[in-house]
């Protein structure tokens, strides 16, 4: 099939990758001039597992083409993706402005029957925004659907999760829509277990926000646990880990620690809960989500400045700068607040990261950027980790030790073994315990 996919994020670049990969023809397109002339030479804007050696092999077999044309783009395709961003705006609603602008123009360059598919996470009733606006702005009467298929591919898996999928939401109206998004989603299903829903738009649009609000009720209900342990004096891991034990609960996704960062849950969160006040459904189990998580980080900072007592002058080294292991997405991540109230108590910070070091000299251009973790703690007071890198998972306490003017440890990934650590001569401040 012909594919459009108009916004080259995340969501859109793995997306359109993987469907030229498994033999659609698909034009990616991106206003963004930096980007374009990234992907142009074959290069991905965004480090993420696998992605780049998959563009080339598309590129190479003439499936996958980058452009700056949405016009020729929407003209020559059957299917066209809308996967801009949907930043949050001031009063916590999605700001639904560049997926008005993508409708504008498919409606401008409308010129046969198309599935528009929504794939950018969007309110509950967008579709027939998008509808409305696609049939305000057309010149001329062609026929269209506009289908819901969220995505739920995770940063840092986003290949393995779009190639394999757990299950493929389709929200459609028409027979004709239906059977268009299940012959393009055909060679990822053929042949295996995956379970395809086919539902209304509406529904479509609000099993992506359910799923996002659920899976970070989740991570704030372990750290709800996590305090209450702390301040009753048990242990979260021996908690949750039972907790999850219970086949209706399950393990997975109940990791407290620092709470969870990126650029879907927080603004997710925040465009649910202004939805269900437009719908007229209490919103504060929402809300708590989002409270919780904002107190991980402020219980972590509070640890660290209680425990090193005086900051102004003391040298601290951050290890984890991603909101999370495998990419190098700084949005919305824990570690980029603590440096931030750390620089404003005068502390001297340092910094190690494997992928996301260049992301953070953007923000934060006069800070220690080490090589190696060994070399960010060098004459530290403390070191702190805030993301969960295998190779961090991995490291040598006595090298680290050795290096540091004082062995005093924060652990907000629950990254190290405490026992371990105290072995090597560490002071360990985890979470939960
Ligand atoms: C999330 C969802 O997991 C995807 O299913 C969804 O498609 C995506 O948002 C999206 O809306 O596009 P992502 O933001 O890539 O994916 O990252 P997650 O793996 O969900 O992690 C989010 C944050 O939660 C991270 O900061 C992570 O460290 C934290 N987390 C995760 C915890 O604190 N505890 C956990 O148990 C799990």
């Amino acid at each position: 099939m012909n594919i459009a996919i108009i916004g080259t994020g995340y969501v859109g670049l793995t997306t359109g990758t993987c469907l030229a990969s498994v033999g659609h023809r698909v034009i990616c397109v991106d206003n963004d001039e930096k980007k374009l002339e990234m992907l142009l030479e074959g290069k991905s804007p965004i480090y993420e597992p696998g992605l780049e050696e998959l563009m080339a092999k598309s590129i190479a077999q003439g499936n996958l083409i980058f452009s700056g044309n949405t016009k020729q783009a929407i003209k020559e395709s059957e299917m066209v993706f809308i996967c801009v961003n949907t930043p949050p705006r001031h009063d916590g609603h999605a700001d639904l402005k560049y997926v008005e602008k993508v409708a504008r123009e498919i409606a401008e360059h409308l010129n046969g029957y198309k599935v528009i598919v929504d794939k950018s996470t969007v309110p509950v009733q967008t579709a027939e925004k998008v509808k409305n606006t696609i049939e305000r702005y057309a010149s001329e009467g062609h026929e269209f659907d506009v289908v819901s298929n969220p995505e739920f591919l995770r940063e840092g898996t986003a290949v393995h999760d779009t190639l394999y999928p757990d299950r493929i939401v389709i929200g459609a109206e028409s027979e004709k829509a239906r059977n268009a998004m299940i012959s393009l989603f055909e060679p990822l299903i053929a042949g295996k277990d995956v379970p395809v829903k086919i539902t209304s738009v509406r529904s479509a649009e609000l099993i992506k926000h359910g799923a996002n609000t659920f899976l970070a009720t989740k991570i704030s209900f372990a750290n709800l646990i996590a305090e209450a342990c702390e301040n009753a004096g048990a242990d979260a891991y021996e908690v949750l880990d039972a907790i999850g034990l219970d086949a209706r609960i399950g393990r997975h996704f109940l990791n407290h620690g620092i709470g969870f960062g990126g650029s879907c849950f927080p603004k997710d969160i925040k465009a649910f809960k202004k939805t269900l006040e437009v719908l007229g459904v209490d919103p504060s189990l929402v809300h708590s989500v989002e409270s919780i998580n904002q107190n991980a980080i402020d219980r972590f900072i509070q640890k660290i400045e209680k425990t090193l007592w005086v900051l102004d002058g003391k040298r601290i080294a951050i290890l984890g700068l991603s909101f999370k292991p495998n990419t190098d997405d700084i949005r919305n991540s824990p570690a980029l607040k603590i440096i931030d109230k750390l620089l404003s108590d005068g502390v001297v910070v340092s910094a190690h990261d494997p992928k996301a070091m260049d992301k953070t000299r953007e923000l934060f251009p006069d800070i220690m950027y080490a090589n190696s973790p060994y070399e960010a703690v060098k004459g530290c007071d403390a070191v702190v980790f805030c993301t969960e890198w295998q190779e961090y998972k991995d490291i040598n306490l006595r090298e680290l030790g050795e290096k540091m003017q004082t062995r005093i440890l924060f652990d907000g990934r629950g990254v190290i073994d405490p026992k371990n650590a105290n072995d090597n001569g560490f002071q360990y401040y985890g979470m939960g315990r």
